[in-house]
């Protein structure tokens, strides 16, 4: 047993659980007509209402003990102060310190002492800003002297997730070039972009942190070919080209001018770096001060992460729900169900950001969990889920708490459109946490005039169990602010279930083995060396490849 599953606070939710087995929402919301005001609250201009949750104020209350227990509040702080709690990388962690707008000092702490990194963060997005404004009014101009119509993003995980769900999530304030990302390795990605684009007029943003990732370096390399096989002139590659990275000496070697580098460091994590200079290309697309309203509502969420007590602390409150369901009901999945057509990429963004950083089965001191971590992160824009996968989390077999979240207010007011809307984003977690039972399956059936014989047939088959746990989050309606509010929101989320987990949030070694496994056999593909000793099924599967390939 370990120290989480045999502490007090873990044992009493364990008790708490079986008590709450057969508690139905739908009478703790007849029992009290207040459910709603205890269970919700405003952060910014955020409304989160969490009173679908199979809780009562005791529940709550044990949930918050074992975050305290886990001390939750003691990690927030050290992540807010700088310490290395980024232990199996030797980093502080501080995506913080990129949207700190308060300019409050901050920084890793080195040798035991603080740090400020704001001057640099601040030097940084200044030089984002002029860069930026001088492609977005042409006054920057491509190797033949033309305007940048067209820039595209090279990168791939937190290098390009980000910039491609905060694009689309705020495509409605785009006034800039047109941007677009090419991530995948498969050449088609880069293909099917370039064949659309004119080299006079494109300009490239190589993100990677590392500037080594196979993909990026790939992708990068034949944008680079694609424009020096229309100018023939590496000194294109200056007009052209530009680098989001932590490493100099890899965009040196690239042949890029560091004047065109946008530095951030070792403290940002992939998954949170879209608050860096990994946030250019959302930049080119709706221009620096709209960025910055972004950073803003993200810093103001972690002044309320930083400063509200646990009770009235959204991201901690969203963390000791899912362990809830995690943990105690089995739970293997959570679903992000924005009704917003703009916000159809948050929930894959957030499929890196959780599942990136909780899928561990190893605690901080290297012991193997006795608990469920990481749940699977899924989801898509209502209503369309409504027509796919909906019919499996009201009537399935599992468990599937859901976060729904809409604008009151549409950008796009057209017609009646946002009222159907705002209708279903209504009814699906009411229907989901009422329910209806056989009896009143079969009395409306009756009411409608049919038989007995066919009611006690298909009654079972219309019966809706309820009690399926749903949070909502509605906002007045879709702006940077509050678009960098929620994302902080679900950053801290992960934080704190983290916490609670003891595991490191923060590193992936868990993408390393199959990187490696794949530049051994790539020389194999290749003819550039014989196929090696496998398992039987990989051999046999490279054999069918040289074979179909004619090698
Ligand atoms: O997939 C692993 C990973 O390291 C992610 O964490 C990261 O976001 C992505 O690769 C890209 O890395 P980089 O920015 O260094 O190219």
């Amino acid at each position: 047993m370990s120290a989480l599953t045999d502490s007090p606070a873990w044992n009493a939710l364990e008790g708490h659980k079986h008590a709450m087995a057969d508690v139905h929402m739908r009478d703790l919301f007849r029992k009290d007509p207040e459910r709603f005001r205890k269970f919700s609250l405003t952060v910014e201009n955020i409304l989160f209402d969490y009173s679908k949750n199979r809780i009562t104020e005791e529940t709550m209350g044990l949930l918050f003990d074992l975050a305290r227990a886990c001390k939750v509040e003691e990690r927030r702080d050290a992540m807010f102060a700088g310490e290395r709690i980024n232990v199996t990388e030797d980093r502080a962690v501080l995506h913080v310190a990129l949207r700190n707008r308060s300019n409050t000092p901050m920084g890793p702490v080195e040798n035991g002492a603080p740090t400020n990194v704001m001057p640099e963060v601040n030097r940084v997005l200044d030089k984002m800003r002029r860069f930026s404004e001088a492609v977005r009014s042409g006054a920057w101009k491509g190797f033949t002297g033309k305007a940048i119509t067209d820039v595209v993003n090279i990168g791939i995980g937190g290098s390009d997730l980000g910039p491609v769900m905060a694009t689309h999530a705020l495509a409605h304030y785009a006034d800039g070039p047109q941007v677009h990302f090419v991530s995948n390795v498969d050449g088609t990605h880069m293909a099917e972009t370039l064949r659309r684009l004119d080299p006079e007029t494109t300009m490239f943003l190589v993100a990677s942190k590392t500037f080594t990732t196979q993909e990026t370096m790939t992708n990068a390399h034949t944008a680079r070919d694609w424009l020096l096989a229309a100018f023939e002139d590496k000194a294109a590659v200056a007009r052209h080209f530009a680098a989001l990275s932590t490493n100099t000496e890899g965009v040196q070697e690239f042949g890029i001018d560091t004047e065109n580098m946008f530095e951030f460091w070792d403290w940002v994590g992939g998954r949170y770096s879209l608050w860096s200079a990994i946030g250019l290309s959302i930049v080119m697309a709706i221009g620096m001060d709209q960025f910055e309203e972004m950073l803003a509502g993200a810093h103001a969420i972690d002044n309320h992460f930083r400063t509200a007590p646990l009770e009235q602390n959204v991201p901690a409150i969203m963390g000791v729900l899912g362990v809830w369901y995690d943990d105690f009901w089995d739970a293997q999945s959570h679903a992000i169900l924005p009704y917003d057509q703009y916000m159809d990429r948050f929930p894959a963004y957030f499929q890196q950001g959780d599942m990136e950083s909780n899928g561990k089965h190893v605690r901080l001191d290297g012991s193997r969990v006795d608990y469920q971590t990481g749940p699977v992160i899924w989801g898509e824009p209502g209503t369309n889920g409504q027509h796919a996968f909906y019919q499996l989390i009201h009537q399935g077999t599992k468990l599937i708490p859901c976060d729904f979240l809409a604008p009151a207010e549409s950008l796009n007011p057209l017609g009646d459109h946002h009222p159907k809307l705002l209708a279903n984003f209504l009814a699906q977690p009411e229907a989901l946490m009422t329910g209806k039972t056989t009896a009143e399956v079969a009395g409306e059936m009756r009411k409608a005039g049919t038989d007995e014989a066919t009611i006690e047939k298909l009654a079972p088959h219309r019966t809706f169990e309820g009690n399926k746990p749903t949070n909502s989050f509605l906002f007045p309606k879709l702006t940077p602010y509050t678009l960098g509010s929620l994302i902080a929101l679900y950053e801290h989320k992960i934080f704190v279930q983290g916490a609670i987990w003891s595991i490191n949030s923060f590193d992936q070694w868990g993408v390393e083995l199959g990187k490696q496994l794949a530049k051994f056999i790539l020389p194999e593909l290749t003819g550039e060396s014989a196929p090696k000793e496998h398992d039987c099924s990989t051999s046999g599967l490279i054999q069918a490849i040289l074979e179909l390939r004619g090698k």
